[in-house]
């Protein structure tokens, strides 16, 4: 039995891939699977939290005592954050899409025998970044994930500075961990003050219930 840790308290979620249409039938998205936001979702709520999770398109079933809300793109993906405000604790496990295409064109492109007309992007709305830096109504405790594939520790730190969140959840996303869509990973927490904890290569679900239980102490602190 999970202590109740955070009963009275709203946290926040996000989780998944965003998908970033180009057309009716096409659009630009990533390979994440949603587990490890899912997972924190799951264990906020076994710890007595109201959860909220706003999640991208995913292939999981709604984690029980949760409140989902499904999104597509960035964009749907702040504003459902937004509403979603005020919230105690702001986990964002989402692999947000860092562009979108400039346009999204109302019926599908056609092939024609042509060369396709070039794709343009445009940058996304930064939604970690847009809550930090809030002034009112930011969550007391904003916490950010880093997936990297080189310095991951020296990426975080600068990451943490950059978007303005109080931690940054870090774990190692090069193609021979698995990490991506898998069950298992191994994650280093980084504070503000550049303190780092590394864990052992430990699956999704306890991750999840640890981190929850680490945020708890520092909401409490
Ligand atoms: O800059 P990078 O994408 O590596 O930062 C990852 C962190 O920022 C994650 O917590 C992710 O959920 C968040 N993020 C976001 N909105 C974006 C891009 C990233 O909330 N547009």
């Amino acid at each position: 039995e999970t202590p109740k840790r955070l009963a009275g308290r709203h946290v926040l979620v996000t989780s998944g891939p965003t998908h970033e249409a180009i057309d009716p039938v096409r659009y630009l998205a990533n390979r994440s699977s949603g587990r490890q936001g899912h997972a924190v979702a799951a264990a906020a709520a076994e710890a007595g939290a109201r959860v909220t999770l706003v999640s991208g398109p995913v292939a999981l079933p709604d984690p029980a005592g949760v409140t989902v809300v499904r999104v597509e793109s960035a964009r749907e993906m702040l504003a459902a954050v937004e509403a979603a405000l005020p919230a105690d604790l702001a986990i964002f496990a989402a692999a947000v899409g860092d562009w979108r295409p400039a346009e999204t064109r109302g019926a599908k492109i056609k092939k024609d025998g042509h060369t396709p007309a070039p794709l343009t992007l445009v940058e996304n709305p930064d939604i970690l970044a847009t809550i930090s830096a809030r002034t009112e109504g930011r969550p007391p405790l904003v916490v950010g994930f880093a997936a990297e594939t080189d310095q991951v520790l020296d990426n975080a730190r600068k990451k943490i500075a950059r978007k303005g969140c109080d931690l940054i959840v870090a774990n190692d996303v090069s193609a021979e961990g698995g990490v991506m869509g898998g069950l298992d990973n191994t994650v280093h927490l980084v504070a503000r003050d550049g303190g780092v904890e590394t864990w052992p290569k430990l699956g999704k679900e306890e991750v999840g219930r640890r981190l929850v239980a680490r945020f708890s102490e520092w909401l409490a602190a």
